[in-house]
């Protein structure tokens, strides 16, 4: 089993210093859950100014906090705080008075102690429902929040390039004022962490934040990916297949930190030549799970062969088939990763196919991540014409793993599973080998 940890990004700064959007990108990116505190702060301070109650009287603060009931809701791939059982509404914690109002609430520290458990619960959030991690911006993650996260960065931009920011954005915004009063107060205020990395994005785009983080954040996950993982024949054989793999078909692999380094999930790929199986599996420092179709279990070294690899015997139309359905929750539970092709079959002229339901069902009724996955050339290598055509080049191509919010949907019934077969297909098919860099 793999033994890579649920990762930590913080990321602090002050207002309008670029976090919410390159959190966002960077929770998409490397399947993390979105949790910007910032939106914590603001839904009590709504809920409080709801109340009547003044952010000069303390004692009137502790006492409302303490009566509130706080949950998290998931919605897409953030968090979304839940007071008595509801979401306040984005333009309620947006809107100018409580914007004005947040910093001054936020420097009382019965209500910071308050949140400082919700905040850290984000974590079994996180958990609960499959991510890999989470990044988590706010003014004091890095500090307080979590001082011993995986990773932590600050984000700063010049004070007229944030003003600019936020007037784009066409919200009034008081940012030197909030930042005043952030960076001042006695409780957790807005510090540069020791041991954070500083990122001044006055002069860069957010793609170029976006990449600087993600690859620090990719460079620690590679080296995880680095270490085997997996049972000695297969090993040996895995071994094997990777060279054949770089050797014949120049083994290029893309958007490999979009893998999740731990916990089960499934890679759904395209299917158009039997080189598919071998070639995605050699791409993975972990033992993965294939599934193959019964009659191949034939006496001899097939069947052999087939069990000691871990091959998980299918009917041909995978979907109703119990055994396999519950094979595969049983690898799922021992957080293995499985690779199945939506297509059923391979392609008979490369093209993509319609996915059928099975793959949907699996999903489905395991709840796991989902990384769509393209193989470009395989079919020009060993398509079904049988000729094998060494040389050619074969490239992977990884996307982000879709979450359960995003393929299934139960209430559309009996279309359920191909409605997730169709979403993850989907997927697959937005992937695209990226443009050859000119010099
Ligand atoms: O990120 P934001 O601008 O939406 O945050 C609103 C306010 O919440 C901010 O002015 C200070 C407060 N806050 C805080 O004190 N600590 C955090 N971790 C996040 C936000």
């Amino acid at each position: 089993m793999s033994s890579s940890p649920f990762i930590i990004v913080a990321i602090d700064g002050g207002a309008a210093s670029g976090k919410s959007s390159t959190s966002r990108a960077i929770s998409e990116r490397f399947n993390l859950l979105h949790v910007d505190t910032g939106s914590f702060y603001r839904a009590v301070t709504a809920e409080l100014l709801a109340r009547g109650v003044a952010t000069g009287d303390q004692t009137a603060v502790k006492s409302a906090v303490a009566l509130l009931t706080l949950s998290t809701r998931v919605i897409g791939r953030s968090a979304f705080m839940e007071i008595g059982g509801q979401v306040v509404p984005e333009a309620r914690i947006r809107s100018a008075e409580v914007t004005a109002a947040v910093s001054h609430f936020a420097a009382i520290p019965e209500l910071r102690a308050a949140l400082l458990a919700y905040q850290r619960g984000q974590v079994d959030v996180a958990r609960k429902n499959n991510f890999r991690g989470l990044v988590m911006e706010g003014r004091d993650i890095g500090s307080v929040i979590f001082p011993d996260a995986d990773f932590r960065f600050f984000l700063h931009a010049d004070p007229e390039e944030r003003a600019r920011r936020r007037a784009q954005q066409g919200q009034p915004d008081q940012i030197a004022e909030r930042d005043r009063l952030d960076s001042q107060r006695k409780t957790a205020p807005l510090v540069l962490p020791s041991g954070a990395t500083g990122i001044d994005s006055t002069y860069l785009t957010l793609e170029q934040v976006v990449e600087k983080i993600s690859a620090t954040l990719a460079a620690r996950m590679n080296r995880h990916h680095d270490q085997l993982d997996m049972e000695p024949l297969y090993g040996v054989c895995h071994y094997i297949l990777r060279q054949f793999y770089e050797t014949f078909f120049r083994g290029e692999a893309i958007g490999l930190e979009n893998i999740p380094s731990d916990g089960g999930f499934m890679i759904a790929s395209n299917h158009a030549s039997h080189l598919d199986p071998p070639v995605v599996g050699s791409l993975f420092s972990r033992q993965v799970c294939f599934f193959a179709r019964k009659t191949l279990w034939k006496p001899g070294f097939a069947t052999w062969w087939l069990n000691s690899v871990g091959t998980i015997p299918v009917d041909r139309d995978g979907g109703t088939d119990v055994t396999a359905i519950k094979r595969v929750l049983g690898a799922l539970k021992k957080e293995k990763v499985i690779i199945l092709f939506p297509e059923g079959t391979r392609s008979p002229d490369g093209k993509l196919q319609a996915a059928k339901p099975g793959v949907g069902l699996l999903a489905c009724r395991t709840g796991v991540p989902v990384v769509p996955a393209r193989i470009f050339g395989s079919f020009k290598a060993f398509g079904k014409d049988g000729k094998l055509r060494l040389g050619t080049p074969i490239t992977v191509v990884f996307g982000q793993p879709l979450q359960p919010s995003e393929y299934d949907d139960p209430s559309v019934g009996k279309e359920r599973y191909l409605l997730a077969s169709q979403r993850i297909m989907a997927a697959i098919s937005k992937l695209e080998l990226p443009a050859p860099v000119i010099v």
